[in-house]
């Protein structure tokens, strides 16, 4: 099984030195959301992007497999009384949200965490309506101090021709900083 990121480590997703090197607010701004969009935060840990994203857009579907990660998500909600967002807690191949539900599915760090591409990509497909986008931001493969070990990353071309293989297709690479990559996919057929 691949290595999840600890919950009780929440505190190093919403860390100051983070917010320098991956700035929610700007990755968030590429992403092309909108007061229509109906966003999906797969691997959402503690809300780093799901919360601000809320601000942005019409629903905010907050999802993770670790309920540790979710009472952290739903803590902050309480406390800005947002009001857009739904915390879900997930299955490892499964994304429990109905068809054609989703706008814009997100997931930052989550790629190279997942035991399941195929299953998720499936259901990734599923989810999406017909112009929907999945966006996958991940860990450059280099050695860096930060980040989970090199053995464990998963190479921009890599995920690309997985995604391919899932019958997705490659619409953006973005720059996302130095130390991660941002991967903007359609539907193949659309
Ligand atoms: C490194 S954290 C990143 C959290 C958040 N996306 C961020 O960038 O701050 C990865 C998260 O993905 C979650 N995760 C891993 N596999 C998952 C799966 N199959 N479905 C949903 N969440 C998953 C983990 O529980 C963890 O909270």
């Amino acid at each position: 099984m691949a290595h999840k990121f600890d919950a009780k480590k929440a505190e190093i997703l919403d860390s100051a030195d983070r917010r320098r090197f991956l700035n929610p607010d700007s990755i968030l701004k590429k992403a092309g959301l909108s007061r229509d969009t109906i966003f999906a935060d797969l691997g959402c840990g503690s809300g780093y992007f799901a919360i601000p994203s809320s601000l942005i857009v019409k629903k905010v579907y907050a999802i993770d497999v670790q309920e540790g990660m979710l009472d952290i998500v739903r803590e902050k909600i309480r406390v800005k009384k947002l009001t857009n967002i739904e915390t879900f807690l997930s299955k490892e191949s499964s994304i429990l949200l109905p068809d054609n539900s989703v706008d814009v599915l997100f997931m930052a760090n989550v790629f190279h965490e997942l035991d399941d591409r195929g299953g998720i990509l499936k259901e990734a497909k599923r989810i999406l309506s017909g112009r929907g986008r999945m966006i996958i931001i991940d860990w450059k493969k280099m050695e860096m101090e930060m980040g989970p070990p090199i053995e464990e990353r998963i190479s921009e071309d890599e995920v690309i021709s997985i995604c391919e293989d899932g019958d997705f297709r490659i619409l953006e690479r973005l720059e996302a900083g130095a130390y991660n990559y941002m991967l903007v996919f359609g539907k193949s057929a659309t």
